[in-house]
């Protein structure tokens, strides 16, 4: 299937806890060289641990069109929170984007909604984008309640949707996440209606161009067998790759489809 309206796809290679400095420089000299040759329409980014952020905005060719995104980052300004790094921080070094409220981290710091929309917030204040990541975990799927949780996930997002600077939102299935298992696409589908509208219900009149602006990624096993399937969903606008993303090869497979999708429109 093929959306008439497809303008732009963004994937997200998260290497979570992977890589050193020098496998990084490698995989970012192969990743820059290939998407050279890729649709002008596909964003690729990089979400990389932090105390590799500087080395790998600097590891990126002159013209590079690889964005270098933060796993995450403090729903602080500042303060006594030893670990953390702040927004402004990220800024600071140039980082334009941050993932926020990955599933990973959620379990990990133990955050409720309210604590990702206001590190959201606090990164917007601070001009980086947040890539907010939503999604029901196994119980709530089983229970057939997807559909409510997700809702009341992008609710919570209330000022982060409404706010100036812009955001990104990933709906990745908590289940899904490294277990090889994907939603059905007509699931995937669904959900991601489901967010688009709930968007909708919050972007009043004057702001829906702003409401078709906010991108929703699927994330969640994605691989180079699903990507092409999944990216031409309707509402997808990319993808969020774990353990798919960790092998150049692999993600340049992934970013090859994307731009073929991107040009047969
Ligand atoms: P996998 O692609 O390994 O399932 O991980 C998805 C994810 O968590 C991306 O942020």
């Amino acid at each position: 299937m093929h959306r008439p309206d497809m303008r732009s796809l963004t994937l997200i290679a998260n290497h979570k806890l992977h890589g050193s400095r020098e496998s990084l420089t490698a995989y970012i000299h192969a990743l820059d060289a290939a998407c050279a040759t890729l649709s002008d329409q596909l964003q690729i980014m990089l979400a990389v641990p932090h105390v590799f952020l500087s080395h790998a905005m600097s590891a990126r060719a002159a013209a590079s069109r690889l964005h270098i995104t933060s796993q995450d980052v403090s729903q602080h300004a500042h303060g006594a929170y030893t670990g953390e790094i702040s927004s402004a921080m990220l800024a600071g070094i140039g980082v334009t984007h941050t993932l926020v409220g990955h599933s990973e981290t959620r379990s990990r710091l133990a955050l409720d909604d309210g604590a990702v929309a206001r590190t959201a917030l606090q990164a917007q204040a601070s001009g980086v984008t947040p890539i907010v990541c939503i999604g029901e975990n196994l119980g709530d799927y089983d229970a057939g309640n997807t559909h409510s949780v997700l809702s009341k996930q992008v609710e919570s997002l209330r000022e982060v949707i409404a706010a100036q600077h812009p955001c990104l939102i990933a709906y990745e299935p908590r289940w899904a996440i490294g277990s090889g298992k994907t939603p059905l696409m007509q699931e995937i589908a669904g959900a991601h209606s489901v967010i688009r509208r709930a968007i909708h219900n919050i972007c009043d009149g004057e702001k829906l161009a702003r409401d078709s602006a906010i991108p929703l990624l699927y994330g969640g096993s994605v691989t180079p067998a699903n990507v092409h399937e999944i990216l031409a969903l309707p509402e997808v606008g990319g993808a969020l790759i774990g353990s798919a993303s960790l092998e150049v090869s692999s993600m340049i497979a992934m970013a090859s489809a994307a731009s073929a999708l991107l040009e047969r429109k």
